[in-house]
This record gives structure tokens, C-alpha cells and sequence, in this order.
């Protein structure tokens, strides 16, 4: 019997619907419905293999938890230190991960190289993207050869099935999700039905035959198209690549890992060579300069569990519009629009009738708030135009009041900064409290107030 079934799914949210509605009840965005049939009129659709187990045959699965072994889960370790933190140890065995990124930020290199790296490891490489020769020019651009390694540009499951029931690889490498099609569903390559039936399909077969799966997923620069975001639920890990495309630096964060942290962060620079894992990130984002300019501020901050030391830049200069205009890259819009309040009210400073930019360098973005510190002593020092002292650095978040609030994990930033050589950190004086007698070779100075930090300085 032939039958079709559609439903209507939001391409946002992934949202699914019987019926178009103008807006989506879930992720209130608008227009985003599209129609997707999802049945294809065949009776050997994959729902049908359900029957099978609610039938009367079928014996009892349930297990009392006592009976289950605790046995540590196997992992494959890789020969790149980034990326087995990131997954918590290295890949475990029958896991499902999913690497999300923007096109372009070197998503196929990484795992392209990670798995020529791997030399005893049967991994099979599917592409539905690239051709044979355009991959094996990548190789050759990375420098690597292995034998073990196993191209395939096919982009039909049943047929990737098939090939994997022959080949039995250790490691399967999907480039990327959105390129697969399963032929039980018939909606096109990339809609959220395909997605989803693939990656399950993926998913059922890590599980059964214990293969770690990679499945990497493009996303928009706004990171919230369709795709990916729906099998954040399905899939064991989540790692996503970011960075500027052109910068060199990426930063592979984890977003969700059922095996490991979720606060690791691996940094990689992109050479002509391919991915080049960071080993001391801080010594790269420091732009350490003979003669000091103004503006620039440097921030001990934690990225993930690891402490990282981040130049900060601003630039104040006297507004030509009537608007002033404040532009960030890197840093979070509203929070400067807060941290400049807090300065105009505070310390009086006008940045009313002031443009106001600012810049983290190396085009990573930080989500640690113990930064706010140091954009505040890069913006007062371009607002006076006074270069901050050298060896000098920053750690603390500041509050609406103007005070300078605690931050977390306070020993390791110093102890960071302490390495890179700097001489002197200013932190909260709630910091200090907890620091006690604790005896650093740099000079820890602790304040309690944005108004403190400017007399401090200036
Ligand atoms: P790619 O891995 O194709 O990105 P994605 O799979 O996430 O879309 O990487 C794309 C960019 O990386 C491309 O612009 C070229 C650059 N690149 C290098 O700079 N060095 C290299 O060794 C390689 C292989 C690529
Ligand atoms: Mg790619």
C-alpha cells in the first residue's frame, strides 16, 4: 500500500506541526514552517521494525541495575591532547558526537587529521560533501598517510550500512550530518525529518556495535539554524568549533558531554599545515609590546578549565554622530553598555558623547565574567589616553554598584600570570580573603571598587 504522511516543521527549532501556523509555539520565530514528507509509501519503512518489539515473542529486556557491570567505559585515546580533553578522556566506545561550526572554520581538516593520526584504528571518513581527490589533497596538505584510514563519498545511509558491514571500521567520521539522506524518509537532504531519521539511524548503530560515531554539522553564524541544533538531545556529546575565520585561532568547546566535563575547551591554530593543537594558549593572546599603548588591558580569565590570559582593547573617541556608537567583537554588546553605566554613573566619566570599541584579540570570544575588570581599566585608559603599566593584569567581575566582585578559581589565575611573567594582578578584595597566606612571587593587589582601581592606576 502506498501512503505519503507530512507534517510541518519548524526550521528553527525543529518543531513539529500538523497543520502551517504563521508562528512557531516553540521558539516563537516567525514564517518558519515548511512542509517535509516523512513517510515514504513503502511497508518496510523503519517504524514498521517497532511491531517487532512489542510482539508477542519478543523476551523481557528490563534489567535490575544490580545485575548491570560498572565496568569504566573503553575509550580510543587520539594523539591530540585537545581533543581528548574535550571529550572527557578521549572517545569512548560506542558514543555519539556531534561537532557543530560554521562553514569554513576547519571542521573536516580537524577530524580528517585526528583520524590519520589514529594508526591503529580502522576509521572510515564518509563525505557527502567532498571527492576522493579533493580529500586526498587535504592529506597530502596535512601531511599524513595511514592505512587505515578509509575514504567514502556516499551519501545514502542503506548504502553506507552496507559498506560499513563489510569494511567493520573502529571510528566512523560523518562530513557532514546535513549531506546524508536515508531512503525511508523522503524529504530533501538537510531538512529537519533527514536529520533527525539519519542521525538516529547513526546513533542505533553506534550503540549496537559499540563504533564511535563523529557527525559534523554545519551551523550559521548565529548558531540557531534547524539542523544540528535538533540532535543536541540525541547525541551523547556535543563539541562546537568557533572562532574567526580570519584569525588562526579556534577554540572546540564542550557543550555537552554525557562522559566527561562540560566546561572543556581545546584551542587549535590553523597553519598551513592544518589544525595545530595550542598547548599555552595565554603566551599566543598576548601581544607583549616594547612600549605600552593605551587602551589595552590584559584579563586572567578561565576559558573551560584552564586559565587563559586575554588582551582586551578598547578605543574611546569623541562621538562625530549624534548617536554614540558602540561596536565589540568578542565581547558581549549589552554587558559593555552595562560595564559604561556603571562608569558614568560611578566614577563620572562621560562616555555619553564618546564611541566606544572593543576588541578581544585573537577573535576568541569569552564568556567568563572575571573580564569585565580589565575592559574597564582598557576603557578608562583609553579615555584618558594613558597606557596602563606594564606587567600588569586583571582578574574580577564588576557589579552595578561599581564594586569589584569575587571570581572563582582565583589561585590558578594568578598562578597564570605568575608564569607569563607578570608582576602585579588586581582582584577583588573579596578574593583576598580567600587567598590567606597564600605566597605568590607576583604582587596581588586587592580592591573593592571600580573608583579605587582608576586611583590605583591613574
Ligand atoms: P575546512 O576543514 O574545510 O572547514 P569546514 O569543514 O569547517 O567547513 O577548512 C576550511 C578552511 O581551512 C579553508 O578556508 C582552508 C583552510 N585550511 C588551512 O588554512 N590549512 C590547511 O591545512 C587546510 C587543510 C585548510
Ligand atoms: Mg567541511
Amino acid at each position: 500500500m502506498s501512503k505519503t504522511k507530512s507534517a510541518f516543521f519548524c526550521q528553527n527549532c525543529g518543531y513539529e506541526s500538523t497543520k502551517w501556523v504563521g508562528k512557531c509555539p516553540s521558539c516563537e520565530q516567525w514564517n518558519t514552517f515548511v512542509e517535509e514528507v516523512i513517510v515514504k509509501g513503502n511497508d518496510k519503512s523503519p517504524k514498521d521494525d517497532w511491531k517487532d518489539f512489542h510482539g508477542a515473542g519478543s523476551t523481557l529486556k528490563t534489567v535490575s541495575i544490580n545485575d548491570v557491570s560498572s565496568a569504566e567505559e573503553k575509550r580510543i585515546l587520539t594523539n591530540d591532547a585537545e581533543l581528548n580533553r574535550v571529550l572527557g578522556g578521549g572517545i569512548v566506545l560506542g558514543s555519539i558526537v556531534l561537532v557543530a561550526g560554521e562553514p569554513g572554520i576547519g571542521k573536516s581538516t580537524l577530524f580528517l587529521q585526528n583520524g590519520l593520526m589514529l594508526k591503529d584504528v580502522v576509521t572510515l571518513y564518509i563525505s557527502g560533501e567532498e571527492s576522493e581527490q579533493q580529500i586526498k589533497m587535504r592529506a597530502d596538505r596535512v601531511g599524513m598517510m595511514n592505512e587505515n584510514f578509509y575514504l567514502l563519498t556516499e551519501t545514502n545511509t542503506q548504502t553506507i550500512f552496507k559498506e560499513i558491514k563489510k569494511l567493520k571500521p573502529q571510528l566512523v567520521i560523518v562530513d557532514s550530518i546535513q549531506t546524508l539522506q536515508s531512503p525511508f524518509v523522503e524529504s530533501s537532504p538537510g531538512s529537519i525529518s533527514q536529520i533527525r531519521e539519519c542521525a538516529a539511524e547513526m546513533q542505533r548503530y553506534a550503540k549496537e556495535t559499540g563504533t564511535p560515531v563523529f557527525l559534523i554539522g554545519h551551523i550559521t553564524k548565529d548558531g540557531n539554524i534547524a539542523g544540528p541544533k535538533i540532535l543536541e538531545h540525541m547525541v551523547d556529546t556535543v563539541l562546537q568549533f568557533e572562532g574567526d575565520r580570519h584569525y588562526a585561532y579556534r577554540i572546540l568547546r564542550t557543550l555537552k558531554n554525557r562522559f566527561g566535563s562540560t566546561s572543556e575547551l581545546g584551542i587549535y591554530e590553523m597553519t598551513g599545515e592544518g589544525m595545530r593543537p595550542v598547548n599555552n594558549p595565554s603566551e599566543i593572546l598576548i601581544t607583549q609590546k616594547e612600549d605600552q599603548l593605551s587602551g589595552i588591558a590584559i584579563a586572567a580569565t578561565i576559558e573551560g578549565m584552564r586559565p587563559l590570559l586575554i588582551e582586551t582593547q578598547a578605543l574611546v573617541t569623541q562621538s562625530v554622530y549624534g548617536t554614540p556608537q558602540r561596536t565589540v567583537s568578542g565581547f558581549d554588546l549589552r554587558r559593555l553598555q552595562l560595564l559604561l553605566a556603571v562608569l558614568e554613573k560611578r566614577g563620572g566619566f562621560h562616555f555619553g558623547v564618546k564611541d566606544v570599541f572593543i576588541n578581544i584579540a585573537g577573535g576568541i570570544k569569552v564568556e567568563d565574567p572575571s573580564i569585565d575588570l580589565a575592559i574597564v581599566c582598557a576603557l578608562l585608559s583609553s579615555y584618558e589616553d594613558v597606557s596602563l603599566p606594564q606587567f600588569i593584569c586583571f582578574a574580577g567581575e564588576v557589579g552595578l554598584s561599581g564594586e569589584i566582585r569575587a571570581v572563582n578559581r582565583i589561585e590558578q589565575r594568578i598562578a597564570e600570570a605568575e608564569k607569563l611573567g607578570f608582576e602585579k594582578i588586581i582582584v577583588s578584595k573579596y578574593n583576598a580573603k580567600s587567598l590567606g597566606k597564600l605566597k605568590f612571587n607576583i604582587d596581588v593587589v586587592a580592591l573593592g571598587k571600580v573608583e579605587e582601581v582608576y586611583k590605583y592606576l591613574f
